[in-house]
């Protein structure tokens, strides 16, 4: 069983905050010391560029930060190291996959199907490529559950479908999306898939060995590990297809004054000076991770999102958006017809931290007929009794608007 007041005593931002209700970890999660040790540790004791010095302290930098690489690609389950590529986060990884992978295969009258809840980042590059190359952006339907359309989507892809991008988990509604069953549908008509992981890679395992998915993105931030760090995994069989997306040092073989040459991916994804101590406080956000039961964990999150849309609705004139059978632990919600900024305000006031706004998944809000909400979303850190104090507030919020 999740202990989660055990669990808020590793967070050291919880003893400096005291009585913070942080239901924001779909934005970014807290971190756990062993993490922020970690990155001072690293500059206090390790601190040297890699790939560069012959002496002591950047050698032991480079070992370390390649031995993260081997740390995720057993962490997502994949095949080889060589897969994992350190990008600043999931919407960098995206765009590189977008810009190099894509930009030479998709031409004009090709398409790039996605689904309609797809967070921006998850979005925009594929519209800017397609609006590039005068290709189509197709969306396959979400319905009013919050659920993609899963008969939809096979009927969304044909010849000229040059990529299948798809989120695990929305990070607006919650909905968990058999990606499994996405993939499949995909490869039967050889469309290549992406699958953004970005809300689901800290509790769901993602086994990309036997998912086959041909690429996918986390960022570092919402696993609890550091900002500015994020992992592309790319299929063993495609790493040579994978081009350079920023040129400059440490990704090179050769550089002359009229050309240069470059080696293989990953490195060729991690010119300059990469994020090396944010790589390496990756790998213990991982090991932190391991010590955690998913299973409980999903339960615990999704459990907590079942029982605030137990109480919420005993609260009158609420609204959850969206009812998706399989949902994480994230509850996007309305009440009366307060405007979410207002009532997240005042949520505020009782230290309790959601999100308000349009959460970049604009497209989606206006599809389903709102044009910003209220998020909770739950860690293994949050507990029922902090849940009962936000759904308190949220009644008295209520009744002094009404
Ligand atoms: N993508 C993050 C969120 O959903 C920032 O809040």
């Amino acid at each position: 069983m999740i202990d989660p007041q055990f669990i808020k005593s590793h967070f050291p931002v919880f003893r400096h905050h005291a009585g913070l209700i942080y239901f924001d970890n779909a934005a970014t999660t807290q971190r756990p010391g062993v993490v922020i040790d970690k990155l001072n540790d690293f500059y206090s004791r390790g601190n040297a560029n890699i790939h560069r010095g012959l002496y002591g302290l950047s050698v032991n930098a480079t070992t370390n930060y390649e031995a993260v690489r081997e740390k995720v690609r057993d962490f997502i389950g994949g095949k080889t190291k060589e897969s994992v590529a350190f990008t600043r986060g999931t919407t960098e990884a995206i765009n590189v996959v977008a810009n190099t992978y894509l930009k030479p295969r998709i031409g004009a009258g090709d398409n790039v199907v996605i689904s309609a809840m797809e967070h921006h980042s998850n979005l925009i590059p594929w519209q800017q490529l397609c609006l590039q190359k005068d290709a189509e952006l197709r969306i396959i339907p979400v319905a009013d559950t919050g659920e993609v359309v899963i008969d939809a989507v096979n009927d969304y892809l044909d010849r000229k479908t040059k990529m299948l991008a798809i989120t695990h988990i929305s990070n607006t509604l919650g909905t968990v999306n058999p990606v499994d069953k996405m993939v499949d549908i995909a490869h039967r008509k050889k469309v290549p898939v992406l699958v953004d992981a970005a809300q689901s890679a800290c509790f769901y395992p993602l086994e990309v060995a036997s998912l086959d998915c041909e690429f996918l993105a986390f960022s570092g931030h919402k696993i609890f590990g550091p900002f500015g760090v994020g992992v592309l995994y790319t299929r063993p069989d495609l790493i040579e297809d994978m081009l350079p997306y920023n040129y400059g040092g440490g990704m090179i073989t050769h550089v002359g004054f009229d050309e240069s040459t470059f080696m293989p991916y990953p490195y060729n994804l991690e010119a300059g000076t990469p994020q090396i101590a944010e790589v390496i406080g990756l790998a213990e956000a991982i090991d932190y991770l391991r010590q955690v039961d998913k299973t409980e964990a999903i339960d615990h999150v999704s459990g907590l999102a079942a029982y605030f849309i137990e109480e919420l609705n005993k609260i009158g004139k609420s609204a959850v958006i969206a009812s998706p059978k399989e949902r994480t632990g994230i509850v996007s919600f309305l009440l009366d017809n307060i405007h979410p900024h207002d009532v997240a305000t005042f949520l505020a006031e009782d230290n309790i931290a959601v999100r308000a706004g349009h959460h970049c998944t604009q497209p989606l809000l206006e599809q389903m007929g709102v044009r910003a909400t209220l998020r909770a979303s739950f860690s293994i850190y949050n507990t029922r009794e902090e849940i009962d104090r936000m759904t308190d507030k949220l009644t008295e919020i209520q009744r002094f608007w009404s």
